[in-house]
């Protein structure tokens, strides 16, 4: 298994690079940042968020790739292994699971998201948006999501891509594919921003994410901002220790979590920019929730000359980034099952493609608005919600700041300063800065925040 996870590696530096992009840039940032961020007033909700970025996801994403190179195992083996280098309790693999688990449920839906984009890939080439006038935008994607049939169908495509890629092992492809992903979906949402900015209100767009009006923040904001800087980093999920584990020795573990974290938060704040000057010129509502992209870029790509094809276009682009995303969440549980049970490659995929598809339904229920995926949290303070937004709160707000949490704990103060250094690899001063963020900043700040979010549940 040692020799397996470490003869797996990255072709090169570029490679792992590219790897880690595709997985941080996906859903995340095209779908979810631009209605979380209308949900949540804008600018001020962009300033808590790069915070969130800067001093608690660039320092935990370092401590991962750290704790899987030092490892060289899946997740949960690589924190056993390095508590026991340190003389810790082996209960610290819990963090593993924990992370692998957490991983698991957000794909339970990312899956079912990702349908909806290709969906629209077919939408858009067979001209359904029409004029592109808001009624019947709007109305395709209430169809869309009304209908399980449909959707069980575009997610179990998704599932099953991911499922036969990985069960083939991560090759040299996806890392050709990615590279030349990553330069074609800036280019066409900075063509995108342009056009949407022309036909749509660009200034105030622009004032509504680049002003910050801290009265529109709530608490309720915060726990999504500090929740979705994990989200969009692919943090706590197992994948970035997975990816750790796969490095290539003497690449920088600091250049390339900074440059992926620039990368990743340029797209979501470009995906902004293309959303937000259709939102305003055509009086949507900024805070239209998981349906946002999907009731705005239609009309941005009916107004284009060639948004027939440039919408085709982005909508492959989305699936195809979506897709890149979807194969590194479930490498985690692979390897894992792999290593468990000596299964093949092909038959864990498989395994864990089904467990995924059972729990994808449970989100298209929720969207077709079954009965039974209504729940009640009102004994937990909360309100009614679905089981897609429960899963959705309990992941991205609850359980990746958690681990992120138990994860910086553990990068600052279980591993040895020792192996912590040699992994960074780096220079005393970029390395003190780092653990300082990871001993005092980001554990201090998630706890805030999580006592104030219990705060508001017992209200
Ligand atoms: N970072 C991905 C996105 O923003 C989502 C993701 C989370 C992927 C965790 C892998 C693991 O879309």
């Amino acid at each position: 298994m040692v020799q397996d996870t470490i003869q797996r590696r990255w072709s090169s530096r570029y490679g792992y690079m590219l790897a880690a992009t595709g997985s941080a840039v996906g859903l995340g940032n095209i779908w979810k940042f631009p209605y979380i961020m209308g949900e949540n007033g804008g600018g001020a909700f962009i300033v808590v968020y790069l915070l969130c970025i800067l001093f608690i996801g660039i320092p935990v994403m370092m401590a991962e790739v750290v704790i899987g190179k030092r490892g060289r195992q899946p997740p949960a083996a690589s924190f056993r292994l390095i508590a026991h280098e340190a003389g810790a309790s082996p209960r610290w693999a819990g963090t593993g699971w924990f992370g692998v688990l957490a991983g698991y449920l957000v794909l339970s839906f990312y899956v079912v998201i990702a349908g909806w984009a290709l969906a629209y890939v077919w939408f858009s080439g067979s001209g359904q948006f029409g004029q592109g006038d808001t009624a019947t935008v709007s109305a395709l994607f209430a169809d869309l999501i009304a209908d399980p049939l449909k959707l069980a169908f575009f997610s179990t495509t998704i599932l099953l891509g991911t499922v036969v890629v990985i069960g083939r092992g991560v090759n040299a492809g996806l890392e050709r594919a990615v590279e030349l992903m990553m330069p074609v979906l800036i280019l066409m949402l900075l063509v995108m921003a342009a056009y949407a900015g022309w036909v749509g209100d660009f200034q105030g767009a622009f004032d509504f994410m680049f002003v910050a009006d801290f009265s529109k923040l709530t608490l309720h904001g915060v726990v999504t901002a500090l929740g979705h800087s994990f989200f969009t980093l692919s943090l706590a999920s197992g994948i970035v220790v997975m990816f750790g584990a796969y490095l290539p020795t003497g690449v920088s573990v600091v250049k390339t979590s900074i440059y992926i974290a620039i990368a990743d938060t340029l797209v979501a704040l470009l995906a902004g920019l293309v959303i937000f000057p259709v939102v305003f010129g055509y009086g949507l509502a900024p805070s239209a929730g998981p349906g946002l992209i999907f009731q705005t870029l239609p009309i941005v790509f009916s107004q284009m000359p060639g948004g027939y094809f440039f919408g085709t276009a982005f909508f492959t682009m989305l699936v195809f980034a979506a897709f890149t995303s979807s194969l590194a969440f479930m490498e985690a549980s692979v390897a894992w099952l792999e290593g468990r049970f000596a299964f093949r490659r092909m038959q864990a995929a498989f395994v864990s493609g089904t467990v995924l598809w059972l729990l994808s339904l449970l989100t298209i229920f929720s969207f077709a608005g079954a009965e039974w995926t209504k729940l009640d949290l009102s004994w937990l303070g909360g309100g009614q919600a679905n089981i897609f937004e429960t899963i959705d709160f309990l992941t991205a707000n609850v359980m990746l700041p958690l681990g992120g949490l138990l994860i910086a704990l553990f990068g600052a103060w279980i591993m040895t300063k020792q192996a912590s250094r040699e992994e960074m690899a780096t220079n005393s001063i970029i390395y003190n800065i780092w653990l300082f963020s990871l001993r005092y900043v980001a554990p201090v700040a998630i706890t805030v925040v999580f006592l104030q979010l219990v705060g508001i549940i017992q209200l």
